[in-house]
């Protein structure tokens, strides 16, 4: 099916297999290498402003990128003052979504700088992440024009760093497409990825108080935004926790119902049985634990595999493991970036030190001194159960088990109470049907590896504390931002 509408397919994104789409990017991206950019508050009235900061790089610190001046608390009142839904017809709400998606493509050269200077993003992440972002535009485009219900008024939208484009702009094109207003609080993080997303959204064409961009933090700009009556629902993405604190905010705020769309933390697995492709099932292994550093809530945390084969296994991935190349995201041939900051390289350094000292460490690699990098490591667990807390980044924990077990497999993976994402190597069919019916996960990935869902075709979102759904990029996500309205007339 043509999920897009006439003539609209998945974005074509950039081939860095082919020597063309590698001299474009390079040209495109050149002239914004040591550019400075500025990230502020995008609000219909007078701004204030809190106090600026330095927006650094994660893979070179001195890189400073430019200045951010995050909202003040007034800003905030401002902006809630000012903003109004999106009144207008889906037609025009869908064109100027459109035309944002073809100004993102235009601008790829700037996005492709920001997201490796200000989240650490391989070129590989960030083709990926403008992918997501203009599908996000154009699919929700598409959807906007057969909607049946209006929009519920100003949706607040809180965005995490991890995708700083693709998922700041999902929730933004999701809520606008169904006629909302939006109030978008960007990471902390990431906030220059934000604004300038921000702007050319403003520029093809939505009204400013229809979208105001808040950059700041929890404290002052997210818990004004979701504990205001005049909010009619949050759309969030990042931890279980803050995601919790959200719902009892809104709750008492809020309007009964006021909807929480919420894309949290995972636990995931994969099991590797004693019949998958063992050269597959490391490349994949490699992408779904290591990619992007391993800061996806879809990564996979603890592989299983079979004991049979895990001896062979294992001395297979620690090989395949010592081929990652570490370091700067700008160059091509960098497999494994930079994690976002020196906090979170503080807190997973920790972690690995206390399983080091536990002598849990199977391999690990070597940190390079600059720049707040994680080498990628594996270490030792009897089962999913050891894991304590989701460890957001590359950090991949390994256990064995019997054929007879699987099911008990699958039990510890659901007594987590986490659901997003699930990994499956196999080539027993079988088995394939058995896992898919009792394993709770919102996205089952077989003989592949278990990141990057797909706009359209992979709607992506968990269940348990992994998130509240619908799934994003899929057909039930706009309905959500929509209320049902019965209508009766006499003659
Ligand atoms: N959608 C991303 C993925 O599938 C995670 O947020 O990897």
């Amino acid at each position: 099916p043509d999920l897009f509408g006439a003539n609209r397919r998945n974005a074509r994104g950039w081939d860095l297999t082919d020597a063309r789409d590698l001299e474009d990017i390079a040209k495109a991206r050149g002239p914004w290498a040591d550019a400075t950019f500025t990230a502020a508050p995008l609000i219909a009235g007078t701004t204030t402003g809190g106090t600026p900061y330095d927006a650094r790089n994660p893979a070179r610190p001195e890189d400073c990128l430019g200045s951010v001046t995050p909202a003040s608390a007034e800003d905030v009142q401002t902006a809630l003052h000012a903003a109004r839904e999106w009144a207008t017809d889906a037609a025009t709400r869908a064109r100027v979504l459109r035309k944002a998606a073809d100004l993102y493509e235009d601008h790829f050269g700037a996005f492709f700088a920001i997201l490796a200077r200000e989240a650490g993003k391989s070129q590989l992440d960030a083709v990926g992440e403008l992918r997501e972002a203009v599908d996000f535009l154009r699919y929700y485009a598409g959807q906007a024009e057969a909607l049946q219900h209006p929009a519920r008024g100003v949706f607040t939208c809180i965005s995490p760093w991890n995708f700083p484009l693709a998922i700041f702009t999902g929730q933004i094109a999701g809520a606008l497409a169904a006629g909302n207003g939006v109030l978008a609080k960007p990471a902390e993080q990431t906030p220059i990825t934000a604004h300038y997303a921000a702007q050319l959204l403003l520029a093809a064409g939505v009204p400013r108080d229809v979208l105001q961009l808040l950059p700041g933090d929890g404290a002052t700009v997210g818990a004004a935004l979701t504990s205001d009556p005049r909010v009619a629902g949050v759309a969030f993405t990042g931890s279980t926790e803050t995601a919790k604190l959200i719902q009892s905010a809104m709750a008492k705020h809020m309007a009964p119902g006021a909807p929480l769309i919420a894309e949290t933390g995972g636990l995931n697995a994969m099991i590797v049985d004693s019949t998958a492709l063992p050269e597959q099932a490391v490349r994949d292994v490699l992408a779904s634990a290591f990619q992007s550093a391993g800061q996806r809530c879809s990564a996979l945390r603890c592989l299983y595999v079979q004991e049979d084969v895990a001896e062979e296994f294992e001395r297979m991935l620690f090989g395949a493991m010592n081929e990652l190349r570490l370091g700067d995201p700008w160059h091509l041939p960098t497999d494994v970036g930079p994690v976002i900051d020196a906090e979170a390289q503080a807190q997973i350094a920790d972690y690995i030190a206390q399983s080091r000292a536990e002598g849990r460490v199977l391999h690990e690699l070597t940190t390079p001194a600059e720049g707040h990098f994680i080498a990628p490591v594996a270490l030792r667990v009897r089962g999913i159960h050891d894991l304590t807390r989701e460890v957001f980044g590359p950090v991949l924990h390994i256990a064995r088990f019997k054929a007879a077990d699987l099911d008990r497999v699958i039990a510890d993976v659901n007594a987590t109470g986490y659901g997003l994402t699930f990994g499956l190597h196999t080539r027993i069919d079988g088995r394939v049907q058995h896992v898919v019916d009792r394993i709770h996960v919102g996205n089952m990935y077989v003989n592949r590896n278990q990141i990057g869902a797909i706009v359209g075709s992979q709607p992506f979102g968990g269940e348990g504390l992994s998130g509240t759904g619908p799934k994003a990029g899929g057909p039930q996500y706009l309905a959500r931002f929509t209320v049902a309205k019965t209508g009766s007339v006499a003659r």
